[in-house]
């Protein structure tokens, strides 16, 4: 098996296959995220720097309609909190926005002085032919930097994708005399 366990295989494959799917994302990780952050380091901000966000994907809101709702704003009011008159604007509790465009996006509470209080969001969103790999965000950086190699050249993406291709070919070998006998 050339060194190759088929459970490797499988993963291999689950990460390729994941990395061109657009995911719902849950906005701060949980459920009541949506909210007043206890401190600088709770903030949306700082859970926001710690992903990676493409064109496709879905931002998921949880919260209590009751008591807040989401404003996509521009970035000037997003800075000054002003609600006045947001893009969008969306309170029914669960509330899912696609990333359809590459570049900032600028979140607040729909309640001022919630958004004063830190309750505000900016996601950068990366596009899909852009980037640099074939392997998305990631629980194994390792691994990510391990794919990354040949993926590396003048030109990322038909480079990436030819890898892909590549990988899959290879690994459809291995696979199927698993799957015959
Ligand atoms: C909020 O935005 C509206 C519309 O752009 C503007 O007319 C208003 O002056 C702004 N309010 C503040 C406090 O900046």
């Amino acid at each position: 098996m050339a060194g190759f366990s088929s459970t490797t295989c499988l993963l291999l494959i689950f990460l390729l296959l994941r990395s061109s799917e657009a995911r719902d994302i849950l906005v701060g990780g949980k459920a009541d995220a949506w909210a007043i952050p206890s401190s600088e380091s709770q903030s949306l901000n700082k859970w926001a720097e710690t992903n990676r966000f493409r064109t496709g994907d879905t931002l998921v809101w949880k919260y209590d309609s009751a008591k807040d709702s989401v404003l996509l704003v521009t970035k000037e009011d997003y800075v000054n909190c002003n609600t006045s008159s947001p893009i969008q604007q969306y309170k029914d509790g669960e509330t899912k926005i696609v990333l359809d465009k590459s570049g900032p996006f600028y979140f607040i509470s729909g309640t001022k002085d919630h958004c004063e209080k830190g309750q505000k969001l900016i996601v950068v969103v990366l596009s899909q032919r852009n980037r640099p790999s074939a392997v998305s965000p990631a629980p194994s950086p390792a691994l990510a930097v391990e794919i990354d190699g040949p993926a590396v050249a003048p030109t990322p993406t038909s480079s990436a994708s030819a890898f892909k291709a590549g990988l899959i070919v290879a690994l459809m070998g291995v696979l199927a005399p698993l799957v015959i006998f």
